[in-house]
């Protein structure tokens, strides 16, 4: 037979179910007839010799899946890229398959080790050779994908599996001649089936149901108008008949334990080359940049599942993995999107992910101006923590008062144009903003970033327990403090109830009247606390001494608030000798400014609380003004406040007794906040007791 289509097989003369690496062979170890398994591959061989040839590779003792050809890896013309198996169980079939694919003249790729990529089990060529659609999820590591895309010169759609019965991309996907696709949708997470029902019209698609998919329906083998596969419905076979399809079922019982049948056990060794990669199709592409510790920080990784959640494509142009651990990689990736919307999502995250637009495809930002006060058109670019620059006119400006969730404004003034980013609520009439992506580009500093991640990673890595965790952490924050206090370093601490409650508040003090401190943002219930304790030595009633409630301790708080409400404010009370201790005392004392943002629960409250909260959001903002490092004690609440308004950079130590609240704090973008979950008493008293420590030290020197 010289038909120009050729497939790989393998002899089941070593088959058997000897292992368990998915759910299919589960319960079936050594339960497959070898006498069947070689009467229905036979049949199987028969069919295709009959259409197209087949070549065999030698089976080899001891490699039992290595009847299933789809996975020895991913040809395109003479290019292949070689599988990296997931499990050990089957890594010693690569070098089997490296042999026959080289024998046969073609390039082999060869992925890092580490990087799974199971071959056409897991990508399969779109059938007019448009692109590649590839899965990951299981036995596929996403990042792969990126390589396979660079070495074929292949445009990727990378799709989610979900379901652990269908764990590679072709027991539940089928692409078919014409541009049809067989396919079983719950399979694949929601964003997959929005991107495949971007690129495959609605008439082209042939869903099938969860008896036909456990049947191994889309485990096909497709030649023109022929499908060959274990079993379907007749419902099933209608359908595929009605666009012209015949099927030819062929049972494959035997190899449906090992979780594989009629499109496993063979590969496809003639794939077109599509002269054009990327075609025209009304599809959008844009290139971009990336440079860092790309697949250290995981940058890759979350620019490809943004990418491919965002329902794009992408093609890898060039992928310099850096040489040594230390080095940058650097990676050109072109994007492609069925839509300018679509576009423009996903490139606005890649931008704040740090990719940068090519040069030849920079452009000026886009500014549209304001109409009405306070409120921005709907493709408003939201700014984020890392610093930020802006093309006007030809030149990148960076941004001013770079904060999280604003706006940029740029003004282009007689001095030459200026950008800041300003709230939603500040906007006015006539102010310019930028919207959509163009022009637009934020920097990474990756290093400073992975290396306090990595920090933490090796605390928790090398059997450091949490308590000397916790030490660790106490001894890098002192010695930190001491060298900002001594290089006039600025430090703001944002303070929770929780800290008089723990008896913090005796350790706090210390550190405002020692000069570490200069400023201290909170809400109306630290300061009450706090000068409850002061006044009355109770911190909500309860002896801060004996830890038991006193009789009409209740009132206490209230007690507090009135006396200062009496007074007018704080710092008055400090000057007529009423308030003679504590926390706000050693503020009012030693000159550290603070400010009280009110909220709805505020007993009280007191004179000094701001109860408007645009005005608190205002004051809050200027006291963390050119800060170095922030503590934030044991408030979710003004923590993330403060979190939203600091750009990248700047230290932030966030201790709390309940880890969702540090994880919230790291997870909402301010990556570069160290998590504490400890008791806030206990860490404040063991920094004093550390900065003590180290003073001694000085002194001594
Ligand atoms: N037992 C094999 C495995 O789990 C089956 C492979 C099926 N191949 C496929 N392309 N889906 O790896």
């Amino acid at each position: 037979m010289t038909s120009p289509i050729r497939f790989l097989m393998c002899s089941p003369h070593h088959y058997d179910v000897d292992y368990v690496i998915n759910p299919w062979m589960e319960g079936n170890v050594h339960r497959s007839s070898k006498q069947r398994a070689q009467e229905q591959w036979q049949n199987l061989y028969q069919i295709i010799a009959s259409r197209a040839a087949v070549d065999l590779v030698k089976p080899q003792p001891g490699w039992p899946d290595m009847v299933f050809t789809a996975n020895a890896g991913l040809i395109l013309g003479d290019q292949v890229v070689l599988s990296r198996f997931l499990h050990p169980e089957r890594q010693g079939e690569e070098p089997f398959f490296k042999q026959w694919f080289e024998a046969q003249g073609n390039t082999v790729y060869t992925l890092p080790a580490d990087l799974p990529f199971e071959g056409a089990g897991d990508a399969l060529l779109d059938r007019e050779g448009r692109w590649l659609w590839a899965g990951y999820g299981f036995r596929t590591e996403l990042d792969s994908h990126a390589l396979v895309a660079q070495w074929l010169n292949v445009e990727v759609l990378s799709l989610h599996l979900m379901d652990e019965r269908f764990y590679h991309l072709d027991t539940c996907f089928c692409p078919l001649t014409g541009g049809y696709l067989l396919y079983y949708p719950p399979a694949f997470d929601a964003y997959s089936n929005r991107l495949i029902e971007l690129r495959v019209p609605a008439e082209k698609r042939i869903p099938i149901d969860e008896p036909d998919a456990i049947n191994f329906a889309c485990n096909a083998v497709n030649i023109d108008r022929t499908v060959i596969m274990n079993q379907a419905s007749d419902d099933l076979k209608g359908r595929l008949a009605a666009v012209g399809f015949e099927v030819v079922e062929t049972p494959l019982t035997e190899f449906l334990k090992a979780g594989g049948a009629a499109k496993c056990l063979t590969l496809r060794v003639t794939e077109p080359v599509h002269p054009e990669p990327t075609g025209e199709s009304g599809i959008l592409a844009r290139t971009v940049t990336m440079t860092g510790h790309l697949l250290d920080a995981g940058l890759v990784n979350r620019a490809l599942d943004l990418i491919v959640e965002g329902g794009g494509s992408f093609q890898v142009l060039k992928f310099d993995l850096g040489e040594q651990r230390q080095s940058t990689s650097t990676a050109e990736i072109r994007v492609s999107a069925p839509g300018q919307e679509v576009m423009d999502e996903i490139m606005a995250q890649l931008i704040d992910l740090g990719a940068v637009v090519l040069p030849e495809e920079q452009q000026d930002a886009r500014l549209v101006t304001i109409t009405q006060a306070g409120v921005a058109p709907d493709d408003f670019y939201s700014s984020t923590i890392y610093p930020t620059e802006v093309r006007v006119q030809g030149q990148w400006i960076r941004v001013q008062a770079q904060r999280m969730d604003g706006v940029i404004v740029v003004d282009q003034g007689p001095q030459g144009p200026r950008a800041i980013c300003k709230l939603l609520r500040d906007l006015q009439v006539g102010d310019q903003v930028i919207v959509g992506y163009d022009g637009i580009r934020s920097v990474r500093s990756t290093t400073s970033r992975d290396r306090s991640q990595q920090e933490e990673f090796s605390f928790m890595g090398s059997g450091v327990s949490s308590e000397r965790r916790v030490e660790l952490i106490v001894e890098q924050v002192a010695w930190e403090l001491r060298r900002l206090r001594d290089r006039g370093g600025k430090v703001a601490v944002v303070a929770g109830p929780v800290v008089i409650h723990t008896g913090g508040g005796e350790h706090l003090s210390r550190l405002i009247r020692q000069g570490y401190v200069q400023a201290l943002l909170g809400g109306n219930a630290i300061a009450v606390h706090d000068i409850e304790q002061a006044l009355l030595g109770t911190s909500l009633g309860v002896d801060m001494k004996q830890g038991t409630s006193v009789r009409g301790g209740h009132r206490h708080h209230l007690r507090a608030i009135n006396t200062i409400r009496r007074c007018g404010s704080i710092a008055n009370a400090v000057e007529q000798g009423v308030l003679t201790r504590g926390v706000l005392y050693e503020c009012v004392k030693n000159n550290v400014p603070f400010s009280l943002a009110g909220s709805i629960r505020d007993d009280g409250p007191l004179p000094d609380t701001k109860m408007d909260l645009i005005q608190a959001q205002a004051d809050y903002a200027r006291l963390i003004e050119g800060c170095d490092m922030i503590l934030m004690l044991s408030t979710m609440l003004h923590a993330i406040g403060v979190g939203n308004m600091t750009p990248s950079g700047v230290k932030m130590v966030c201790v709390d007794i309940n880890p969702a609240v540090v994880t919230k704090l790291a997870d909402r973008g301010s990556l570069e906040s160290t998590g504490v979950v400890t008791d806030v008493g206990l860490f404040l008293s063991l920094l004093v007791k550390q900065l003590d420590k180290l003073t001694q030290k000085h002194v001594m020197a």
